[in-house]
């Protein structure tokens, strides 16, 4: 059992208090709903799609969006690091566990939590293209736009939303808070 007390010696730590809610589990599912219909309707005819979700923030958007997508599709998952448990930039992103299809000649849908600086997206794109996919698109939840300092497509995008740092429906701070059916946010320390 973790101590939710909240305060410690005074202060308010930012995986200790209640996320704000910054998007409500009502808006968050009519706009995948949208999603869905747009993504449907664009890969319709196509053959399968595949979604690539980059763990782990993205499981619970990738559950949502697979159920509601009307076209054939399959799913395989990617892991990449960027940050640490104290939400400080490594540097480098890295490969944590590589995805097992086999995209040459596949339609594959990049299914992201959050786009920040686009470092992580930007990196997963380079690794992807050189498999010769038939094509590369990406579908992202979360976009801090004045936080972006790499030039990378986003295909579909839920929400732009400001400089904060968010949790819930798969997003975390330090692993916590990923079950919040809310997209929260979490003031600095
Ligand atoms: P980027 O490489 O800077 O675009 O960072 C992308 C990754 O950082 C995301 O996939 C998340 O894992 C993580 N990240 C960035 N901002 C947040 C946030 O506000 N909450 C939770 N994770 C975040
Ligand atoms: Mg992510």
């Amino acid at each position: 059992m973790s101590c939710e007390s909240g305060r410690r010696g005074g202060k308010i730590r930012k995986n200790q208090e209640k996320p704000s809610v910054l998007i409500s589990e009502e808006k968050i599912r009519r706009r995948v709903e949208e999603l869905a219909r747009q993504v449907s309707a664009e890969y319709e005819g196509a053959g399968e799609l595949l979604l690539l979700g980059v763990l782990r923030g993205c499981f619970i958007f990738l559950a949502d969006l697979a159920r509601l997508l009307t076209i054939p599709r399959s799913v395989d998952f990617i892991a990449l690091a960027a940050y640490g448990q104290d939400a400080a930039p490594y540097g480098a992103v890295r490969l944590i566990m590589d995805l097992r299809t086999n995209i040459s000649g596949k339609h594959v849908l990049i299914v992201e939590d959050i786009v920040d600086t686009g470092n992580t997206l930007e990196y997963l794109i380079h690794t992807l293209l050189p498999r010769k996919p038939a094509s590369l698109k990406t579908c992202v939840l979360l976009r801090k736009k004045d936080r972006l300092e790499k030039e990378v497509r986003i295909d579909y995008l839920g929400f732009d939303i400001p400089d904060v740092w968010v949790v819930g429906y798969g997003l975390d701070y330090a692993d916590r808070h990923r079950a919040l059916p809310y997209i929260g946010s979490v003031k600095a320390d």
